[in-house]
């Protein structure tokens, strides 16, 4: 049997190898993952890649819920974590907490992730004195979309840029064990990674961060019109599912599906 990967792998990493991480919501797709990441993270990214929505605000507790129940199903060897949802947690450091110990009981994953502008510093800290791993989210948070008008880069002028590494440094002092850096120019990634014992993952950020996470959705091209900068697609999944899909249908028609080895 595969040991898990522990927290104090994953801060042993920084300076010495990269953290792999990607996000799964399923069974089937987190099996595959196991062998190859350190940290599954269970995004609430599944907003948009599973469920069709146009961003992750209206993303519940009980889908993450759900969603990490699946994957923890098939994980044997990865950190998993948890993303909450945007209004499970920002009104209060109890609210988190409550919300934290439900998706940790419920789904047995390893450690939750908020998004964690300078507000949420204390919330981080309140959570990780009642032994919750927390990972922090620095940068652009997407759960903040409606209210800053898009997926837009962060930390690009210099005021702003202090503010995103200040509280980077703030958290870690309050405890998190990682940080998310998403969409900040590269120079400020850089600085935040410097600047920090515990290991930072990238994502549209630096290639100096300690690690870089990746929606596998992305990574596997499974929504060809769907890329931004910052992504690669390491596969063409959508046209091989509909190369699939046709050859199926063409034998269904030609009467060769099902063949003779699929009857009794
Ligand atoms: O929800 C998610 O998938 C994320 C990653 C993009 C970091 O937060």
């Amino acid at each position: 049997m595969n040991k898990r990967i522990s927290i104090q792998d994953i801060l042993q990493k920084k300076h010495h190898q990269k953290i792999i991480c990607l996000t799964a919501y399923t069974f089937p797709i987190a099996k595959i993952l196991d062998e190859y990441c350190d940290i599954i993270l269970v995004g609430d990214s599944l907003g948009m890649t599973v469920y069709g929505m146009s961003d992750t605000v209206d993303v519940t507790l009980e889908m993450m819920i759900n969603h990490g129940k699946s994957v923890m199903r098939a994980v044997k060897k990865s950190f998993v974590v948890v993303d909450l949802p945007y209004g499970t947690y920002e009104e209060s450091p109890e609210q988190a907490l409550e919300s934290a110990q439900k998706v940790i009981t419920q789904t047995g994953c390893d450690a939750i992730k908020i998004e964690t502008s300078r507000q949420m510093v204390a919330t981080a800290k309140f959570l990780v004195e009642n032994n919750i791993n927390v990972m922090g989210h620095v940068g652009l948070m997407p759960q903040s979309v409606r209210k800053i008008g898009g997926y837009k880069y962060q930390g690009r002028d210099e005021k702003s840029a202090l503010e995103i590494l200040e509280t980077a440094k703030l958290l870690e002092e309050a405890g998190v064990f990682s940080m998310v850096i998403e969409a900040v120019p590269a120079v400020l990634a850089d600085k935040i990674s410097a600047s920090l014992k515990i290991p930072t993952i990238g994502i549209g950020a630096s290639e100096n961060c300690d690690g870089q996470v990746l929606v596998i959705d992305d990574l596997l091209g499974l929504n060809q019109e769907f890329k931004p900068k910052f992504v690669t697609h390491y596969a063409s999944l959508a046209g091989e599912i509909k190369l699939a899909v046709e050859k199926f249908c063409e034998d269904v028609r030609a009467k060769k599906f099902p063949a003779k080895g699929n009857l009794v």
